[in-house]
């Protein structure tokens, strides 16, 4: 891994020295690099647009969602994939136009849907049937229509891990596609005048490196799309591939190649279409990882340092699965770099743990770096995806804050949690006492 440091051997984020920024802020600390992420959406809509296909590139903001990053996506010209009302508010909050949002989830709630309507967003990603009666009866209430997409579940495998599978038909997303189920759904929201069906949406899984699977689905909605024509004269506008598109943590991934992901997509698309002389529809797609993963680090103090001889050497850091509960959760591997020693040699393999009360709190097992000491600060690599968004504050750790750095500027924005703000929501309760006066 080649990394940019200074000469006083300290790594640069956009241009600016990781341990200076630690001073500023603190520890546990995210840093992004807002021009990796501009770069990021940049190569997404440039290779859609380069092949002359109209397609709509949807940031997943569970990936990463911020007044500030939505403010990010709404420059770049991206649309928004939301999947909650907190999602959703925060687009609102960072003036994301909403005719851009779209609404996913798999129990969207009463208050969830009257918002979405009330907003008018661009379109909701309709899941069950509880959610289309819903959604009815909220539009008739309201005198309001709405352009849906129907999510369906293609009964594709993706290789990835089973949690962050979603393709398969045993989902707790979508209409099954085999059973009929999509049929129903489709059927229902026909009968139904408030709702505008512009499309089908899968989304097969998370993490994705092959291709295929994305084909796979592309003929599947296309197979369904084409009954549906034949038995109700309907044509699809739009049509959804969801997420998932790998990205590299380390050097052991092999990334998900933009541009052959959407030349091979393309030429689905457009044969799929011929051979059935169907209009081309658009493609939309929603990346998360993609445009967020690569441009953040987040950066830690290192603290205790425990060797058992022969076996292991753990360097405990001041932060964990409370800012990155992706090890816990998937095993998910990460690379990391001592931040204030980018010129020293590698001295030995150590692994990395976190500051939990909880034994699967390690952040890396085994990672080479260089002979650390206390107050080192430690650079984990690639965190800008599903790191902040999941973090949690378990013992009753603060969140830790973020910083965004852009043009040799750095600039904060989300506050580290203060203890205050833990004890917000907190009431006291004295019943106890009264009754032992
Ligand atoms: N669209 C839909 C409908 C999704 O469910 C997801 C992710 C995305 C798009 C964005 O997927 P991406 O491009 O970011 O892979 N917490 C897990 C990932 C869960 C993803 C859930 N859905 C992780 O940390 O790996």
């Amino acid at each position: 891994m080649s990394l940019p440091y200074n000469e006083q051997g300290h790594l640069l984020i956009g241009g600016i020295d990781a341990v200076s920024l630690t001073e500023t802020y603190g520890t546990p600390l995210f840093v992004y690099d807002v021009e990796r992420i501009r770069k990021n959406a940049r190569a997404f809509v440039k290779t859609f647009e380069e092949r002359g296909m109209k397609a709509q590139v949807a940031y997943a903001s569970k990936a990463f969602s911020s007044v500030a990053m939505l403010q990010v996506a709404k420059q770049e010209n991206l649309s928004l994939d939301v999947v909650s009302q907190g999602e959703l508010y925060t687009a609102l909050k960072a003036d994301f136009p909403v005719e851009k949002i779209h609404l996913h989830g798999n129990n969207k709630s009463v208050d969830e849907l009257e918002m979405a309507v009330e907003q008018g967003i661009g379109c909701i990603v309709v899941d069950n049937f509880y959610e289309i009666d819903l959604l009815t009866a909220i539009l008739e209430d309201k005198q309001k229509e709405m352009d849906v997409l129907l999510r369906v579940t293609p009964g594709i495998e993706a290789h990835t891990h089973d949690y962050i599978l979603t393709g398969q038909e045993d989902s707790k997303f979508g209409f099954d596609l085999s059973s009929g189920q999509a049929d129903a759904a489709f059927e229902r929201i026909h009968a139904t005048e408030r709702i505008h069906l512009i499309g089908l949406h899968c989304h097969i899984g998370s993490q994705i490196f092959e291709t295929s699977g994305f084909l796979m689905a592309t003929k599947k909605l296309f197979a369904s799309m084409e009954e549906w024509r034949v038995k109700y004269g309907f044509i699809a506008d739009v049509l959804n591939l969801g997420g998932g598109f790998g990205i590299r943590y380390t050097k052991d991934d092999d990334p998900l190649e933009l541009d052959a992901y959407a030349h091979a997509l393309i030429n689905e698309v457009n044969e799929q279409a011929a051979v059935r002389n169907y209009p081309i529809p658009e493609i939309w797609i929603e990346p998360g990882r993609a445009i967020v993963g690569d441009a953040a680090v987040t950066l830690y103090s290192i603290g205790s340092i425990k060797e058992i001889p022969g076996v292991r050497k753990y360097i405990s850091v001041d932060g964990g699965m409370t800012d990155n509960l992706r090890p816990a959760l998937y095993h998910a591997k990460y690379e990391a770099v001592v931040a204030n020693q980018m010129d020293a040699p590698v001295h030995e393999k150590v692994s990395v743990a976190g500051k939990c009360c909880e034994s699967g709190d390690m952040l890396i097992w085994d990672v080479e770096l260089p002979e650390v000491s206390h107050h080192d600060i430690l650079a984990v690599m690639s965190t800008g995806a599903y790191g902040y968004s999941m973090s949690n504050n378990y013992n009753r750790f603060p969140r830790a804050a973020v910083v965004f750095v852009e043009n040799g500027e750095h600039q904060l924005v989300i506050e580290r949690e203060s203890y205050e703000d833990l004890l917000r929501l907190d009431c006291s309760y004295k019943k106890g006492e009264e009754s032992l006066t």
